[in-house]
């Protein structure tokens, strides 16, 4: 019988052994209290890594991002993002619905507003305008393609944002990718950014978790607002060691993530009706648009699953691809060829 492959998301993966075994042998307490070591000891190695006073363990992106926001922002504020980003996608409005914000919505390059587009929409401080509580980037940008947002465009926004004492929030659900991907380490990259989301659950392997990091006043006031939303967690431990699990053993390895999108992505290319431009595969994610001779995005999906292979059709003519690490260069390869033969194209 054939594996599947799986291509739909990084948040595929399923914990290894080694992960298992972290997990079970877990210390735990409650968290609630703050009495649980193994979560401390996970948000205290976050906020190392990154270089920060505090970190806070959540049980997704999308709370640490709801989050972010609210303790960011008040009711009939405004926080700036991109038109692709996921808080304004795919988290069913959170923002407005629990923070009562607006999106000021941006069409940046490759999924990131620019620092001049940024300082041109927030606003000034008149009385019947909605101020702008805060900015935020996502890094790496996952729907336009998992572009990497570099630490030169980063500091341009925050410049601008500390001109008009905005503060800056960072999605970093795939930050390491993005760290990985521009060789240096996630604390120079992200450097200065307010307060910033990451996730365990994505390339990273661990079944579940997220975390914010930040000043001590703001994981403060994170930890208050978090529980508000319902996500003060009691033993928790066995999540949060897989969590340091995978920040001591699977950050290094989203390099080969990155490497096996890029044999896949050059040799999309070649094929008929995928419209793919490996120039813009900078991280784990592939998109791109089908059309004629290729079937829609639908049909060619169904193809592929015939095939043993599952894919995410965005829309009508658009799929998304993710490797990660439970897709070997192997698959990559047996990919690539029921890619060929679900369009048709002889061996
Ligand atoms: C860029 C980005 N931010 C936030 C999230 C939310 O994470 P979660 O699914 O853990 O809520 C995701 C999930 O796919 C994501 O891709």
């Amino acid at each position: 019988v054939q594996e599947w492959i799986d291509l739909r998301s990084d948040t595929v993966t399923r914990p290894s052994q080694g992960m298992r075994k972290a997990m079970a042998g877990a210390e735990v307490g409650d968290d609630v209290y703050s009495e649980d070591p193994t979560v401390n000891a996970l948000q205290e190695r976050a906020a190392e890594i990154f270089g920060r006073e505090a970190a806070l363990f959540m049980p997704t992106g999308s709370m640490g991002n709801a989050v972010c926001l609210t303790v960011l922002s008040s009711p009939g504020s405004e926080v700036i993002c991109d038109r692709l980003s996921h808080i304004y996608n795919y988290e069913l409005a959170a923002m407005s619905a629990l923070a009562g914000v607006m999106p000021r919505v941006l069409d940046g390059p490759a999924g990131v507003p620019t620092a001049a587009q940024v300082e041109k929409y927030i606003q000034p401080s008149i009385y019947y305008l909605s101020p702008t509580a805060c900015i935020s980037l996502e890094n790496t940008a996952n729907i336009a393609g998992g572009r990497v947002c570099t630490r030169e465009k980063i500091e341009r926004v925050l410049t601008v944002a500390r001109k008009h004492g905005v503060p800056v929030h960072m999605d970093g659900a795939r930050i390491f990718n993005a760290a990985g991907a521009l060789e240096t380490d996630v604390a120079s990259l992200t450097e200065g950014i307010d307060c910033l989301m990451f996730c365990l659950s994505k390339g990273l392997g661990a079944p579940v978790g997220s975390l914010v990091v930040g000043s001590k006043n703001f994981i403060g006031e994170a930890r208050r607002v978090r529980k508000l939303y319902g996500g003060g967690m009691r033993q928790v431990g066995i999540l949060a060691a897989a969590g340091l699990y995978a920040l001591e053993n699977n950050v290094e390895r989203l390099a080969e993530d990155h490497q096996n999108a890029r044999l896949l992505v050059e040799s999309l290319a070649g094929l008929p009706g995928l419209d793919v431009d490996p120039e813009t595969v900078e991280s784990n994610i592939i998109i791109f648009k089908v059309d004629s001779p290729a079937p829609d995005a639908e049909e060619l999906s169904r193809r592929l699953e015939d095939l043993s292979l599952v894919a995410d059709p965005l829309g009508p003519d658009q799929i998304r691809l993710v490797t990660h690490l439970d897709v070997s260069k192997n698959d990559i390869n047996r990919a690539i060829e029921i890619f060929a033969k679900a369009l048709g194209c002889p061996k």
